[in-house]
């Protein structure tokens, strides 16, 4: 699918905004005319405006010129920000919201209320689960329909976007915010684990910057041979831990610091606190 007349808006113009907005025009998937973008402050949409993207403090414009609509705001701002706008026309696209614990059920009740909506099937809405490694092509978003809208052709739109910029996946709704403690904020973790593993480099001698990129490709490469040879990394690790070896050394002492228990009480922490954010 090519996206050469849609128009794309954002409602809010951060990180994710600019993860997903950001790398589809650097991609030349939507041209920057075709991008709309509306914010809380100047220095955001002046940020877009010199990307040649359209800007807005109006949030009713976005809906009113635009196809498809990201709702890309932290989950406390939502209400305000739909609550606040006002469109001259009945809105009949896509809507993919990126928050973080609102459910679709709710999305769909506070669009409906607040919004000139044409009535189902004629507009959608999605809740995707996005992260930022969006940014270089290497994301992972999951997404839910809810039953009424899951018609093929507005998850192809989904689709097609996400799979510009990294991978994506369809999955029941009842997990997003599990998927989201894990893929969303996991980029998190695995820049801790980067850090420290090049800490462990310098404390042995290894210039700072060149301890940095072996561990970060480190991440790039091992994920790779699990998602590539479809091994289970249990057996990835078994090939490269010799009897008697350093690795296994190395394997021990990571048992020892507790650091898969960690990663398992990091992603049931996350998932806990996003529940509370969303209610
Ligand atoms: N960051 C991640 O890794 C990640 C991953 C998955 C999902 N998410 C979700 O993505 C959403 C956005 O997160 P983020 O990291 O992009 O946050 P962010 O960088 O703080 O961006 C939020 C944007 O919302 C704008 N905004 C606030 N109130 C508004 C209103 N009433 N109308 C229009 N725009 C408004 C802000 O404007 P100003 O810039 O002008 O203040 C800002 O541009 C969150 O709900 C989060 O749960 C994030």
């Amino acid at each position: 699918m090519e996206f050469t007349e849609e128009k794309i808006g954002f409602i809010g113009g951060g990180n994710m905004a600019r993860a997903i907005g950001e790398t589809l025009m650097q991609k030349g998937i939507f041209k920057p005319k075709n991008v709309w973008v509306s914010a809380k402050t100047e220095k955001t949409l002046a940020y877009w405006k010199n990307l040649g993207a359209n800007t807005t403090f109006n949030n009713g414009e976005i809906f009113d010129n635009c196809d498809i609509v990201f709702l890309a705001v932290k989950p406390q701002y939502l209400e305000e920000a739909i609550m606040t706008t006002v469109t001259q026309f009945f809105f009949t696209g896509t809507v993919i919201s990126v928050i973080v614990g609102v459910t679709i059920e709710k999305l769909e009740k506070l669009l409906m209320n607040t919004l000139r909506l044409g009535s189902f099937p004629n507009f959608s809405v999605f809740r995707t689960m996005p992260n930022t490694p969006l940014f270089v092509g290497e994301g992972i978003t999951v997404y839910s329909a809810s039953k009424d809208n899951s018609c093929k052709e507005t998850k192809d739109i989904v689709e097609q976007i996400f799979s510009k910029i990294g991978m994506i996946e369809e999955v029941d709704e009842s997990l997003i915010d599990s998927i989201g403690a894990l893929s969303g904020s996991g980029p998190a973790y695995a820049y801790q684990m980067i850090e420290a593993l090049a800490d462990g480099g310098v404390k042995k001698g290894i210039p700072r910057a060149l301890a940095m990129k072996l561990a970060a490709q480190v991440f790039v490469g091992a994920g790779k041979m699990v998602l590539e040879t479809g091994k289970h990394p249990g057996q990835l690790k078994d090939e490269v831990c010799s009897p008697g070896g350093s690795t296994i050394a190395g394997i021990h002492a990571m048992e020892l610091g507790g650091v898969r228990a960690s990663l398992i009480n990091a992603v049931e922490a996350a998932a806990n606190r996003s529940k509370e954010l969303g209610s």
